[in-house]
């Protein structure tokens, strides 16, 4: 019978083989699969596993800090990167979607590989691929159509010479999640939602710049706490706050604004290959959109994405 316990038994114990006295490199992304890939490694192995976690600009309001600290409390051996401004300069004037996947994507690879060459003796790359990822790497990139790219397999350049590490290969999200919890990972990062490798900047529609991604996070961060907080955030398989920018009117006292947009997104789904818009109840949508644009200056309209997937892609970009 699969048991979480077992699977952790059995893949310390294959890991250990397979790794021997090595040293293993690996991304970690403060995602669930690569966290949970990370604690079964280090259970093999200890410190001999160098974990990178890369600070891209785009990421949540507080999660560079707030996830080094949990791997700090998780006993893992994480370096963190703050490459926040290479990866705004390579950004500077990218509007089109695919380029700035392709921008972040690359950058980050450059990043990895500096930290990588500093670390000559890594001879294996730890990876946190679970199984729909192993399928959906054939499906979504097939021969003859791309949808996104998304580069959260084989990203990792071939040329870097590392065996791969893939505990979780096997494992669907529900199993990973199971085994983190057997391990002890706290509830909150078990139970985050999908965030993509691009991050905000795929959230921020046209050009990414700072003072857009500090509108985007505190922004994003309202509407997620207050998911917290209703007891929403489990219902919804994703959730996310999306910057518009484009300026419309709106009026504040005896003032007129002239303000961007924010368009909140939450979908239920179970494979993130088809998603239900999320019926969140008006009273909490009122709640979010006021407290959005009373604190965040800068944006004055908030809408809700009422669109599914089929045929709108739970991304805007
Ligand atoms: P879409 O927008 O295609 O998203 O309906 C489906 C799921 O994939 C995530 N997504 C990405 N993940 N890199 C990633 O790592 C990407 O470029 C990317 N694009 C979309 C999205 O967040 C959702 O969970």
């Amino acid at each position: 019978d699969w048991t979480p316990a077992h699977f952790i038994t059995d893949t310390v114990e294959a890991l250990k083989q397979q790794i021997g006295d090595q040293k293993v490199i690996m991304a970690l992304s403060g995602g669930v699969d690569s966290t949970v890939a990370a604690v079964l490694i280090n259970k093999a192995i200890g410190d001999r596993l160098h974990g990178i976690f890369v600070d891209n600009g785009v990421l949540r309001k507080d999660e560079f800090e707030s996830v080094l600290e949990t791997y700090k409390t998780l006993g893992l051996n994480v370096k963190g990167i703050n490459a926040k401004q290479r990866f705004y300069d390579a950004l500077a004037g990218k509007t089109d979607p695919e380029e700035k996947r392709k921008t972040i994507g690359g950058l980050f690879i450059d990043v990895f590989q500096d930290a990588a060459n500093e670390d000559k003796d890594a001879t294996f790359l730890g990876q946190g691929t679970i199984y729909p990822d192993v399928i959906e790497s054939v499906s979504v990139h097939g021969p003859s159509v791309t949808i996104k790219s998304h580069h959260n397999v084989g990203g990792l350049p071939e040329k870097m010479h590392l065996k791969l590490v893939e505990p979780l290969r096997s494992l669907f999200k529900d199993e990973v999640r199971r085994v983190g919890r057997e391990l002890g990972i706290p509830d909150d990062l078990i139970n985050r939602h999908p965030f993509p490798g691009p991050g905000l900047a795929i959230r921020i529609l046209g050009e990414i710049t700072p003072d857009r991604v500090a509108l985007l996070q505190a922004a994003d961060d309202v509407y997620v706490k207050a998911l917290k907080k209703h007891n929403l955030y489990a219902t919804v398989w994703q959730a996310g706050a999306i910057l518009l920018p484009i300026r419309s009117v709106g009026v504040m006292g005896d003032e007129r604004t002239y303000e961007y947009t924010i368009a909140l997104r939450a979908v239920t789904s179970v494979d993130g290959m088809t998603a239900d818009w999320a019926h969140l109840p008006y009273d909490f949508l009122a709640t979010v959109s006021n407290e959005i644009i009373n604190n965040v200056r800068g944006i004055n309209r908030v809408v809700y994405d009422i669109s599914s997937k089929p045929p709108a892609t739970i991304e805007w970009e």
